[in-house]
């Protein structure tokens, strides 16, 4: 993996939500690439395992649990295998969502709820199971946020208030947390994910136009900026909100 530090996490514990695809996939293979023992937490049940299989197969430490981040008692139960199997927690990396599209005066009220309860509420929730364990280890937590905290998104209210509420619960937990837990937001833009293959060939094209760089970027780049979010080269870093988004957002002004 390019860049990969080898040891960089070795004797940490790491967590990661939605970590059964994409961004999520690729931090909690690139946290294990460089020694940590990491916990998969997802509801995509075969695919999370999975990917846990994998990490093992290359050589790292991976237990994927089922863990619906928007049910407290997921967390507990993840607390639980985290204390009883690893002693505890040093990074947290709060990343899964679910985006349910539709005019802010046409959105289901369940389904604003809902969007709001996996992409932000979980953060809390996760905040509440963990943060005992990382105070007392020194830990971080990791945020993925989007350009959406900071751009509109027509047609998907709840995901930009969702993304724009993680940013300010960023500053706020750092701020709180601080000194002994830093908190930082990686805001990506276009990734190709699921989530843009799934958009097709038409949509893919014009968003890798409007980055700087000219294309999608890849799980494994954002998963390097966690990375290092997560690790001492950023140890005197908390309450940021850093930009993975190939330039998408500088041209925004642009004609
Ligand atoms: N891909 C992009 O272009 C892009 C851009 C900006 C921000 N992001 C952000 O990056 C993060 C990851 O996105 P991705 O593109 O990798 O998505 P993805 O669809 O590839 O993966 C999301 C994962 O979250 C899981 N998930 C959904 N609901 C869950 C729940 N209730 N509990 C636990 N897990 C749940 C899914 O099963 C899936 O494995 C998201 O927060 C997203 O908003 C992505």
């Amino acid at each position: 993996m390019n860049g990969t530090v080898p040891g960089r996490f070795a004797g940490q514990v790491a967590a990661v939500t939605g970590a059964a695809r994409g961004i999520g996939a690729a931090s909690a293979r690139r946290l294990a690439a460089e020694g940590a023992s990491v916990l998969l937490l997802d509801v995509a049940d075969e695919h999370g395992a999975r990917v846990a299989a994998q990490i093992r197969d290359a050589g790292g430490t991976a237990r994927y649990v089922h863990c619906d981040v928007a049910t407290e008692s997921d967390w507990r139960a993840a607390r639980e295998v985290v204390r009883t199997e690893f002693g505890g927690l040093d990074i947290l990396h709060s990343n899964a969502f679910v985006q349910h599209a539709g005019a802010a005066h046409e959105l289901d009220p369940a389904a604003w709820n809902r969007v709001l309860a996996v992409n932000l509420t979980a953060l809390h929730l996760g905040v509440r199971a963990f943060v005992g364990d990382l105070r007392d280890r020194r830990g971080c937590i990791v945020v993925t946020s989007s350009v959406h905290a900071l751009f509109g998104l027509p047609g998907s209210p709840a995901y930009a208030a969702s993304k724009g509420g993680l940013a300010a619960l960023t500053r706020q937990l750092a701020a709180e947390y601080g000194p002994q837990v830093r908190v930082n937001a990686v805001l990506p833009g276009p990734v190709d994910t699921d989530a843009w293959r799934g958009l097709g060939a038409e949509a893919r094209k014009r968003a890798a136009a409007a980055t700087v760089l000219g294309r999608l970027g890849d799980p494994a780049e954002v998963a390097a900026v966690v990375a290092f979010l997560a690790s001492a080269d950023a140890s005197y870093v908390t309450g940021a909100s850093l930009l993975v988004d190939g330039g998408w957002s500088v041209t925004k002004d642009s004609p």
